[in-house]
């Protein structure tokens, strides 16, 4: 069930030589093109996501940051992380342990875009159609397998609770997070799915908000 509007292949080969530059030129352009952001329709949104990855996609090698930057992830297992916020964007930086995975959670109030740079994940996202007071009803909305170099994206309104697990030999990704208010943020949740993975799910927060 992917949907090739929202993942896209860069057809790019590698060129060596000034990328740390060239990361920063990207990340920073992406922070400017998001402050002038303000509160978009849902249409703004998706062509805002469109413009972020057609932006990643120029990059032929997305520079990362030295090893000992990243830190224990706190909801992860065998997930290390290095974040860098500029403006009302936050650039996450995820190592994945072989098999690592990060459990499900929302984006409130925010959008992202996920660039896989190393090695490859899976990906799980829902819809979240209602919140009650007894919990979240969750529509599936995609699944992906994700190499080097694909991306996805989520927006406030579409695929905004996941999850991520690493293959075999891990993964390194770069998240891309929009903020468009001072809560925007993670909950995590426990996911109960039915039998069928088309059929609505249940989803329960398990813990406060945190970062994105
Ligand atoms: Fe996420």
């Amino acid at each position: 069930m992917i949907n090739l509007t929202r993942n896209i292949w860069p057809f790019r080969s590698a060129q060596k030589g000034g990328l740390s530059q060239c990361t920063d030129d990207a990340l920073y352009e992406i922070a400017e093109k998001a402050s002038s952001l303000n509160d978009p329709c849902n249409i703004e949104e998706e062509s805002y996501l469109l413009w972020v990855m057609g932006r990643l996609m120029m990059l032929d090698e997305v520079a990362s940051p030295n090893e000992e930057l990243f830190q224990v992830h706190p909801q992860g297992s065998g997930v290390r992380v290095y974040r860098k916020r500029v403006g009302t964007v936050e650039f996450c930086f995820l190592m994945f342990e072989p098999d690592g995975f990060i459990p499900y959670h929302d984006h409130s109030d925010c959008n992202g875009v996920m660039r896989v740079l190393k090695g490859e994940v899976t990906t799980r996202n829902y819809d979240l159609l209602e919140q009650t007071l007894e919990g979240m009803v969750l529509q599936p909305s995609a699944q992906a397998w994700m190499t080097a170099g694909r991306m996805a994206s989520l927006s406030r309104h579409r695929d905004n609770v996941h999850q991520v697990t690493a293959g075999p030999d891990g993964a390194l990704v770069l998240d891309v997070f929009t903020l468009f208010s001072h809560s925007a943020g993670c909950r995590y949740m426990k996911v109960t799915s039915s039998e069928c993975w088309s059929g609505l799910a249940q989803g329960q927060l398990i813990s406060g908000e945190g970062s994105a």
